[in-house]
């Protein structure tokens, strides 16, 4: 063995990075090595995972440009700003995309200097066991390491007869890298990725078809806050399939057609310039050599994990969308923070149902705990309030006055049980109700809290006033 650590990490995406880092601030010598160049110019594999590279950042940007290009179209003339017509320089935006994903990447293997890990640029595979630990060959060089945390990320599922050449037939490394807005725009999957892609192509003047194979539309969300996105994104124009089933897709040099039946079971088709399959992740775990050392996997191919992301194997953990759970970066950041707490005999935690789901649309969708139609289930005895945005003076000035704040709390213990957000500043308005899910408050604590006026906030204070049918403003 060339090197030898106390944490070596494999995979440096959001989980395995910040695993990386609070590892090093613990006192342990780490290494973590990643093999995905993703772009970069040079070829040398890049940090941050999907999140950085392709997936969280990448999409957030673009969808900030078309949000400002919409409103620019469609929301400045009613404030009296004359622009005239906005025109969208594609490249421009891919570069500034390009610039923003550089500086975060190359942002973290500064941090890693600050923090002494060493990064080791390659694959890495289990080679076996020693008396310290496990072997794990990176490149040509074989490391030592007494703990290994895999956090080996998450691929797009693929679809049987759909080949995605991330050209025409694209996944989200595709998706986030077109040359020019296309006319029409297919997308399999009405999931978080293809709202999210959906909304910005459609702002940047795309023809959007979404088919979904599912009969609900945004089933994991709240039934009410799914009812008002699906009326909001049918108006904005996306064009919504529920119980599609997909049919063949040919794709040419030009465009693609999809067949498929509806609901009714008519056979139907789109033809399109473009086609983004977004239809769930898969975890990832090629080449890593796990089953030589006996490391168990589930049906679904994600590592089996206990509630403290501890593997089969001793010494072995893993993190993030290569275990079950919510395939959320911020979700594989706290787990990294939990393995390398635990690893220092510290007392690690990492609450999945404590996990908030944010979608970037506009309006923005976020919610944590349970859902009214989950209570419901239970036999719950809860209470309900509901404020929509437009009663809200902030909202009304920044003209975005779409969606409602729906608390649900406890009957007897006034305990929030669940908040469920679809309206502007969703994303961080949720992070109120993470903690008072995570401080098990009961709406009356929130509704006492005093709220800066005027703001979104203010929407989250009456939600809590009303479970306590007091709301002032409404
Ligand atoms: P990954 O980010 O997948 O990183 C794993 C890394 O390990 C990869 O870089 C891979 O190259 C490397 N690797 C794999 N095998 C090896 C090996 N054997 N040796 C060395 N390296 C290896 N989540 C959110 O919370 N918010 C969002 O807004 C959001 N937006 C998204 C948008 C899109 C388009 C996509 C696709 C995903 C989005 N996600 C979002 C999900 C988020 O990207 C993932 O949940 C997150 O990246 C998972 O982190 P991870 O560290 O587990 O894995
Ligand atoms: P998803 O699980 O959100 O949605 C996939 C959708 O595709 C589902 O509605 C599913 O019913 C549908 N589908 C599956 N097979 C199909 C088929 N054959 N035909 C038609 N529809 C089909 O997955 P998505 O959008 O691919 O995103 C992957 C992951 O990335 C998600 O788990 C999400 O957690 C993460 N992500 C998170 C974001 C965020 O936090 N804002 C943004 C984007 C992705």
């Amino acid at each position: 063995m060339s090197k030898s650590f106390d944490v070596l990490v494999i995979g440096g995406g959001p989980g395995g990075y910040v695993a990386a880092l609070r590892a090093a601030q613990l006192g342990f010598s780490v290494a973590c090595c990643e093999s995905n160049p993703y772009a970069d110019p040079k070829g040398e594999p890049r940090l941050g995972g999907v999140c950085l590279n392709v997936g969280c950042i990448p999409s957030k940007a673009f969808l900030h440009t078309s949000h400002l290009f919409e409103e620019a179209e469609h929301a400045f003339a009613g404030q009296g700003i004359e622009v005239g017509k906005p025109k969208i320089d594609v490249a421009k935006m891919l570069a500034r995309k390009a610039e923003i994903v550089t500086r975060l990447t190359t942002g973290i293997k500064g941090l890693f200097r600050k923090n002494k890990v060493t990064f080791l640029p390659g694959h890495g595979a289990f080679a076996g066991a020693f008396a310290a630990g496990w072997k794990i060959r990176v490149g040509a060089e074989e490391i030592g390491a007494r703990e290994v945390i895999v956090a080996t990320g998450s691929r797009a599922r693929h679809l049987p007869g759909i080949p995605v050449d991330n050209q025409i037939i694209c996944d989200n490394v595709g998706a986030l890298a077109f040359d020019a807005v296309p006319k029409k725009l297919a997308i399999i999957g009405a999931g978080v990725i293809g709202l999210e892609m959906g909304s910005v192509w459609r702002r940047l003047g795309a023809e959007i078809d979404i088919l979904e194979v599912g009969d609900r539309f945004l089933s994991a969300a709240d039934s009410d806050v799914a009812k008002e996105a699906q009326r909001i994104f049918t108006k904005q124009g996306l064009r919504i399939q529920l119980g599609a089933q997909l049919g063949a897709v040919k794709a040419g040099k030009k465009g693609v057609v999809v067949a498929y039946s509806g609901k009714d079971g008519k056979a139907s088709q789109i033809e399109a310039d473009r086609l983004i399959v977004s239809a769930g992740r898969v975890p990832h775990t090629d080449g890593l050599n796990g089953e030589a050392v006996g490391l168990k996997m589930d049906a679904r191919g994600a590592i089996e994990v206990d509630a403290h992301c501890r593997t089969n194997l001793p010494g072995v953990w893993a993190i993030g969308d290569v275990v079950r759970g919510p395939m959320l970066a911020h979700k594989a950041m706290e787990e990294g923070v939990m393995v390398a707490e635990i690893i220092a005999g510290q007392a690690g935690h990492c609450d999945l149902e404590r996990i908030p789901s944010v979608i970037y649309t506009t309006p923005e969708i976020a919610w944590i705990g349970k859902t009214e139609q989950q209570l419901k289930a239970e036999g719950a005895a809860y209470r309900t309030g509901k404020i929509p945005f437009l009663a809200n003076g902030r909202a009304l000035g920044m003209g975005a006055t779409e969606g409602f704040v729906k608390m649900l709390a406890d009957t007897g213990t006034d305990r929030v049980l669940g908040v469920h957000i679809i309206g502007a500043g969703a994303s961080d308005l949720i992070a109120e109700a993470v903690t008072a899910l995570e401080f098990s408050a009961a709406a009356e604590d929130l509704a006492r809290i005093c709220h800066a006026h005027p703001t979104l906030s203010e929407v989250i204070h009456e939600a809590a006033l009303a479970c306590g049918a007091r709301a002032l403003h409404f």
